[in-house]
């Protein structure tokens, strides 16, 4: 049923939005869930086997969607996606920088190697996405908006994954500085915080004790479906319901993070 005001408050129509790690899961569900709010999507990530078929689901929502590669280990790829985006689309009013790599090990066993891989990608990307589609954002008319994907661990370091949780509360702590800072040039910059929701990444970490481990301290009791993110996505990145909201780390994580023991 159509609602005049939950279109007005929520609705993405005619803007452009980029999903970096859109071919994840989660970003999967981001990009299907702005599309279907009225936005174009800009789905990217590495190249991958079926990436096809996703995109075929997204242009059936959202015609004009595409798929753009990226390497985020690289400056100048994360460029060169948000030139072709402009050339493409003129403007970007929405960036959500969701791609994230992680591995868990003892702390005797943590190389170098994967601690600034999981850095470069979980965090100096993150960076690298705000200041290039920030200041693009910050030179057009009505700005724009970023979401960067925290998690649980930029509030709770979790056993195991040194880096990862390191390199998420970085997200967080980055993501209020760089808010500071673009808040003059109207780009609002968020973070969304999730629980745990099986994916590529995390699926090898998931043994069973560690599941019940999880879920004995999740107040309710279960792993998050990548949908159940969409409505805090949303509130985040609207230009009308989100508008005085910037700086915010966002927690959808089944209680998780309300537990101290
Ligand atoms: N699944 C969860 O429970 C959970 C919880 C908290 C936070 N997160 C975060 O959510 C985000 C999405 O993760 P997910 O769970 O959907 O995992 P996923 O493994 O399904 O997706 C990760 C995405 O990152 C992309 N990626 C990795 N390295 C890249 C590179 N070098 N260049 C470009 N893209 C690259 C992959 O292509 C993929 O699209 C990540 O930042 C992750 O840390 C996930």
């Amino acid at each position: 049923m159509a609602n005049a005001f939950l279109d007005a408050m929520f609705g993405l129509e005619g803007q452009v939005a980029v999903v970096i790690g859109g071919t994840g899961v989660l970003g999967g569900a981001f990009c299907v869930g702005l599309a279907q709010a009225g936005a174009t999507v800009v789905m990217s990530g590495r190249e991958e086997p079926g990436i096809d078929e996703r995109l075929d689901k997204l242009q059936a929502v959202a015609k004009e969607s595409c798929f753009l590669p990226v390497d985020v280990t690289k400056r100048a790829s994360i460029e060169s996606l948000l030139l072709q985006t402009l050339e493409k689309y003129g403007r970007v009013d929405m960036l959500i920088n969701a791609a994230g790599v992680n591995m868990g090990c003892d702390y005797f066993e943590v190389q170098d190697e994967d601690w600034e891989r999981i850095f470069r990608i979980n965090l100096t990307a993150v960076h690298w996405g705000c200041q290039l589609f920030g200041k693009a954002m910050s030179e057009q008319e009505g700005g724009g908006s970023i979401l960067n994907i925290a998690s649980v661990t930029s509030d709770k370091p979790l056993s195991r994954v040194f880096a990862y949780s390191a390199s998420k509360a970085g997200v967080a702590n980055l993501t209020q500085n760089v808010a500071r800072e673009l808040a003059p040039h109207q780009v609002r910059v968020n973070a969304l915080a999730p629980g745990f929701f099986p994916a590529i990444q995390n699926r090898p970490l998931l043994d069973p004790e560690r599941t019940d481990s999880i879920l004995s301290q999740t107040p309710m009791q279960r792993f998050g479906e990548p949908e159940e993110l969409i409505g805090a996505v949303l509130l985040l990145l609207s230009r009308r319901a989100g508008s005085f909201i910037t700086g915010a780390t966002y927690y959808v994580d089944g209680g998780f993070t309300a537990m101290r023991f």
